[in-house]
């Protein structure tokens, strides 16, 4: 970071927290679990953020299993210099550890201090510029990135994502706990995969069982943002690291919802 950081002591998380003027608001996407949607979850808020007009980055702190940059078709590049983000064809900044490796394919075979090390530096040190909204992907459950990225960045509030599989409320309360001992607002719940669009004829089905998200919501305590369903088109787009051109009415929701309510 250019300027001098401002720190704030934290006395819960006991750590102190950087705060950084050049970045309005900051939302943390986790869940307990793997593999539920995180990174595209927070691919597509960023995306609808940017599509509204808002300045936006995104901090990959899944330093050892980091998806945003290939969602996104991006790779490391030889001609970067500094310690600046990428940028996706519509102008998200984007920093993950794997633009900072030579193949994407390298693995990151890391202890937790270098794990940890590597989120402050993403956070304090990347020369983000003005920025509205800074989304951060957060790895699956509460281990190294996760909790500095909870002890050591002022968040406006995390977004929990859950699936309607078994173990979800036992899931979600983990990452709640979390949260509540490192003084990290909830925003929410999102239900991914809640319901499976047919890409042939439209029709919706409980493809995992029932969704969960209402009973979810009713058992922990936090409002259900969203219920979102599995649909083929956007794991494509995913895949073809095109996340950006997905676009969904229950997005552009989601995001104003967390706006409209001032959440973000
Ligand atoms: N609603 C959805 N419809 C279709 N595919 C989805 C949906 N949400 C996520 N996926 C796909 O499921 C896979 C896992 O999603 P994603 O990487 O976002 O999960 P994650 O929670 O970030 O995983 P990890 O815990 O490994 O970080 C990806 O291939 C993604 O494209
Ligand atoms: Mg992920």
């Amino acid at each position: 970071m250019s300027s001098n950081p401002i720190t704030k002591k934290n006395e819960k998380a006991g750590a102190e927290k950087v705060v950084r003027p050049d970045i309005q608001h900051v939302i943390a996407v986790g869940s307990g679990k793997g593999g539920v949607g995180k990174s595209s979850i927070t691919a597509l808020l960023a995306a609808g953020a940017s599509r509204a007009g808002f300045k936006v980055g995104i901090l990959d702190a899944d330093i050892t299993g980091p998806s945003i940059p290939k969602m996104f078709g991006l790779k490391m590049s030889p001609e970067r210099k500094g310690f600046s983000p990428m940028e996706s064809s519509s102008g998200i900044k984007i920093m993950s550890l794997n633009l900072l490796l030579a193949s994407e394919d390298d693995p990151v075979i890391w202890r937790g201090p270098l794990i940890a090390g590597a989120v402050r530096q993403f956070w304090s040190d990347v020369d983000w510029g003005e920025l509205d909204y800074l989304f951060i992907d957060l790895p699956p459950g509460t281990a190294d990135a996760p909790l500095t990225v909870m002890q050591t960045i002022p968040l406006d509030g995390l977004v929990v994502v859950s699936s309607p599989q078994d173990l979800v409320v036992m899931v979600v309360k983990k990452a709640l706990k979390m949260a509540g001992t490192m003084d990290v607002p909830v925003l929410g719940l999102v239900e991914n995969m809640s319901y499976l669009i047919c890409p042939h004829c439209g029709v919706e089905t409980e493809f995992f069982g029932s969704p969960k998200g209402e009973e979810v919501s009713k058992l922990t305590g936090l409002p259900l943002l969203a219920a979102l369903p599995l649909d083929q088109k956007l794991a494509e787009y995913c895949d073809r690291g095109l996340v950006e051109r997905y676009e969904s009415e229950l997005f552009d929701k989601l995001l104003s919802i967390l706006q409209g309510d001032k959440l973000i």
